[in-house]
């Protein structure tokens, strides 16, 4: 994982909110990623810590690792506007983003799409990042299960110019039905 500084969602919502970038901000606030945290204080969630003899969920190392971002990293990592309760958060996903953050700010108002600008400096996740959370260790995960594929359409927040997925599940098909590797980029 990259040493670099959590910034938290509002930074990010600053670019990614308009409905002609895509909207990414508005689309993460309406998955239950974001509600995560919230999560934690029904009382579901805690019959389930009782049942395992925890205390407060909402407190508890071992709800807190997948139910919000960047809770086992260090304090100097963090920037001021990182909120725990904003549960997992984009940065979860995309690796911390305050490089990023800093290098975009000329851009604010950049009225052309141009994806080449960001890459290194921040990432896209891969079915194992989902996997490090929705696997057998939630203990809601044997009523859900995880369907990458299925997933990954339900979280999905592309810029309106991209054509096709970046991140797929790998569907095995015959050599013959193989296409060549899309080109990145608009
Ligand atoms: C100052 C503006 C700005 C801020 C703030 C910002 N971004 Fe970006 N981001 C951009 C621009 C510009 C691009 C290039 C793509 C584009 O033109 O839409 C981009 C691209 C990305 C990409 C795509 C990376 C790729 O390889 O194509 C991701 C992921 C991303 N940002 C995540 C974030 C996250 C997470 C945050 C908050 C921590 C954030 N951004 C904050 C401007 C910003
Ligand atoms: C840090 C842990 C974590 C990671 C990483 C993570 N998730 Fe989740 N995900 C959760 C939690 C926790 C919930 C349930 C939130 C709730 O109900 O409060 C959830 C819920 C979901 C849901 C159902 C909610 C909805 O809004 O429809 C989908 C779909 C989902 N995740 C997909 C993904 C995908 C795809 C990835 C990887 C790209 C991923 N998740 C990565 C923790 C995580
Ligand atoms: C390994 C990651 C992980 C851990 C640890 C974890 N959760 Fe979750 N939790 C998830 C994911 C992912 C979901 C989304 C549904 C699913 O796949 O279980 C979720 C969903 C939930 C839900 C909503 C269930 C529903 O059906 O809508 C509750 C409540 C919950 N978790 C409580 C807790 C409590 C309490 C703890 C600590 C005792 C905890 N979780 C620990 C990953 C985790
Ligand atoms: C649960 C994981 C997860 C979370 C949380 C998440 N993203 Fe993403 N993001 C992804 C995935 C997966 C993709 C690639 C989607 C695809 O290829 O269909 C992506 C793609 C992107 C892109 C590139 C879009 C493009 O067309 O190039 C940007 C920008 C982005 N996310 C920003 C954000 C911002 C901002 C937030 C928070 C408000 C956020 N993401 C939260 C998983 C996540």
């Amino acid at each position: 994982m990259a040493e670099g500084k959590y910034a938290g969602q509002a930074k990010c919502k600053a670019c990614h909110s308009m409905k002609k970038h895509g909207e990414m901000h508005g689309i993460w606030k309406r998955s239950l990623h974001a509600r995560a945290y919230q999560t934690l204080l029904s009382p579901e969630a805690k019959a389930i810590a009782e049942a395992r003899g925890l205390g407060d969920p909402a407190k508890e190392k071992d709800c807190l690792r997948c139910h919000v971002s960047a809770h086992d990293v260090k304090a100097e990592r963090i920037q001021r506007g990182f909120k725990i309760r904003d549960g997992v958060q984009c940065e979860t996903c995309h690796g911390p983003g305050a490089d990023h953050v800093r290098l975009r700010q000329k851009d604010l108002n950049a009225p052309a799409w141009r994806p080449e600008l960001s890459r290194g400096e921040i990432r896209l996740p891969s079915e194992k990042d989902c996997r490090a959370c929705h696997n057998p260790d939630s203990p809601t995960f044997e009523a859900h299960g995880f369907d990458f594929a299925k997933a990954l359409g339900q979280i999905r927040h592309l810029h309106p110019q991209r054509k096709a997925p970046r991140v797929q599940a790998k569907v095995k098909k015959p050599p013959a039905a193989a296409s060549p590797p899309e080109k990145e980029g608009g």
